[in-house]
């Protein structure tokens, strides 16, 4: 019997489209198959009699058919076709002891037609715009026992994420706490609580994320001006000091730190200092700024700023660290009309994150507001501490070293930046799709082949531009070297002329060279200690 009438007489309980079949199909022969995976033709051979492919081939089944048969349809049949066995737990018994019920037939219309197994995410390198790696000590403390959200112990593990959290934002804010939602929770708590239907909000828009703070402004019912920049631009600190001139009544300028759309950073010191002169509160997103670049709320008199716990902080996702002066507080107590959001109410939620100061505190006692998201704190505390450990210039330090040796080699490969070097965000690094490279199939080969995950580009930078994050824990030397080394061969691959290994090279010298400054700083700082 030949290869191919094998495939198509597959018998039994086997569907003839399983992917063992498919393989041959595609390929023409067993042999093939063979010879394409680097197996032993008895190894294929058995697949097409047991009728599928096991789970551990997905990833190669996948590369070698150009993703024609995928990894999550092998594996999903071969558990299907061979569930997991829980040898160890004998009939009768469910993960939770004894099944007393006996049957739970009734339900078993509605059970998912697969079997589905525990997930087991694979290990990747993080290096997109986030979310970011996560540093073992912070998964292992969000895997502490679950304790209830007004537990004493608890209580006095809120008090100390705040205190971190102002650390971070470089803050003495009372009402400086983690939203429960991702960044654009965060961000939204801010228009809802600041913008009074008809209230004129300016918004400098030089990215997708400005476009997003103009949604928000719509919807809370007031009227946006709009200052553009080119997406790769920072905001223009003349238009934002024009568009006031025109709008005297404008209540709120809004603006993004850094554009994660474009790696471009916006000189958010200059832009608050324009905004108070005309007496409007700011609004700041540092969603990607917060722990890679300065952020000083004091120093620059920011009023509102939101950020998300995965980026530069490196945590999970889902948790929204704001920030909000006197000023701002003040401005939302005073407002008459309701706010249009239950749960975003600031003055609600005030009390369940600033109530029961304890001693000689006159605040309300701490109130039920919503289930908070009590591991996901745990978490971000533990990222919050190891940035303390760290110190937060040093971690601006780190990803500002890490960036200029990413740099290095990208541009030693002939890629280009698209922001101008005095706007380039070290934790986010647009770099420009060279012509003739297939910009989505670099991305698809660095993460197949070498489990790295960059982004793409959004809007009008889709498929011009790739974005490599380098935030938080994603921020280290072996990912940068491991990244370059990547798109090198990738790069090679599709065509272009590089020297392999030349990439790498560039990123050692200038990790040297950083090296070799940093030593010479600090004998000089030793040398002028001493004659002190
Ligand atoms: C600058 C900026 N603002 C807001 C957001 C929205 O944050 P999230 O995706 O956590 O909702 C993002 C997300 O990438 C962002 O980069």
């Amino acid at each position: 019997m030949n290869d191919r009438s094998l495939s198509a007489n597959i018998v039994g309980d086997v569907p003839a489209d399983n992917c063992a079949a498919r393989l041959v199909r595609l390929f023409g022969s067993q042999a093939e198959v063979a010879r394409r995976l680097q197996l032993d033709r008895a190894v294929v051979n058995h697949w097409i009699k047991v009728g599928y492919v096991p789970a551990r081939w997905g990833t190669e089944i996948e590369l070698a058919t150009d993703g024609r048969i995928t990894a999550s349809e092998v594996v999903a049949e071969a558990s299907s076709r061979r569930p997991i066995k829980l040898k160890s737990r004998p009939d009768g018994e469910g993960p939770f002891g004894s099944i007393l019920q006996g049957s739970d037939t009734m339900s078993l219309q509605y059970a998912p037609s697969k079997r589905i197994t525990s997930f087991h995410p694979p290990q990747r390198t993080l290096m997109g715009p986030g979310p970011t790696e996560i540093h073992p000590r912070v998964l292992t403390t969000m895997s502490q026992p679950a304790i209830g959200y007004l537990d004493p112990i608890f209580i006095d593990m809120m008090e100390e994420l705040k205190s971190l959290l102002r650390y971070v934002f470089q803050t003495k804010n009372a009402l400086t706490f983690p939203v429960s939602g991702p960044g654009s929770v965060g961000m939204e708590y801010c228009f809802v609580n600041m913008v009074a239907p008809g209230d004129k909000v300016i918004v400098c828009r030089n990215g997708v994320f400005g476009g997003r703070m103009i949604e928000n402004v719509e919807r809370a019912g007031g009227v946006p001006i709009v200052v553009d920049d080119e997406w790769g631009a920072p905001v223009d600190p003349q238009k934002l000091e024009d568009a006031l001139k025109a709008n005297r009544d404008a209540r709120v300028v809004a603006f993004v730190h850094a554009e994660t759309s474009t790696g471009a950073r916006s000189d958010a010191k200059t832009l608050i200092e324009i905004a108070h002169r005309y007496d409007a509160l700011t609004i700041v997103d540092a969603v990607t700024a917060l722990a890679g670049i300065p952020v000083l709320v004091d120093e620059w008199g920011v009023d509102a700023i939101y950020s998300a716990s995965q980026k530069c902080l490196s945590c999970t996702p889902g948790l929204s660290p704001v920030s909000f002066s006197e000023r701002v507080v003040d401005y939302v107590k005073a407002r008459k009309d309701k706010i249009h959001s239950w749960f975003m109410d600031m003055n609600l939620l005030h009390s369940y994150w600033n109530g029961g100061g304890g001693g000689t505190s006159t605040a309300p006692v701490r109130t039920y507001h919503h289930t908070a998201p009590t591991n996901s704190l745990f978490a971000l505390h533990e990222a919050l501490v190891l940035i303390r450990e760290e110190g937060l210039e040093n971690c601006w330090a780190r990803a500002t070293r890490h960036h200029t040796a990413l740099k290095a080699g990208l541009e030693s490969m002939g890629l280009r930046f698209l922001v101008r070097p005095e706007y380039q965000l070290p934790q986010m690094n647009a770099v420009r799709c060279p012509e003739g490279v297939d910009e989505a199939k670099v991305r698809r080969t660095l993460l197949n082949e070498y489990n790295i995950e960059i982004g793409a580009g959004l809007g009008p930078l889709a498929g011009k531009i790739w974005r490599i994050g380098l935030m938080g824990y994603s921020c280290r030397t072996e990912n940068v070297m491991l990244c370059l080394s990547a798109l090198d061969q990738t790069l090679s691959d599709q065509g272009m002329k590089l020297h392999v290994g030349e990439a790498q090279g560039a990123a050692h010298a200038a990790y040297a060279s950083l090296h070799a400054s940093i030593a010479q700083q600090k004998k000089e700082r030793a040398k002028v200690a001493r004659v002190a």
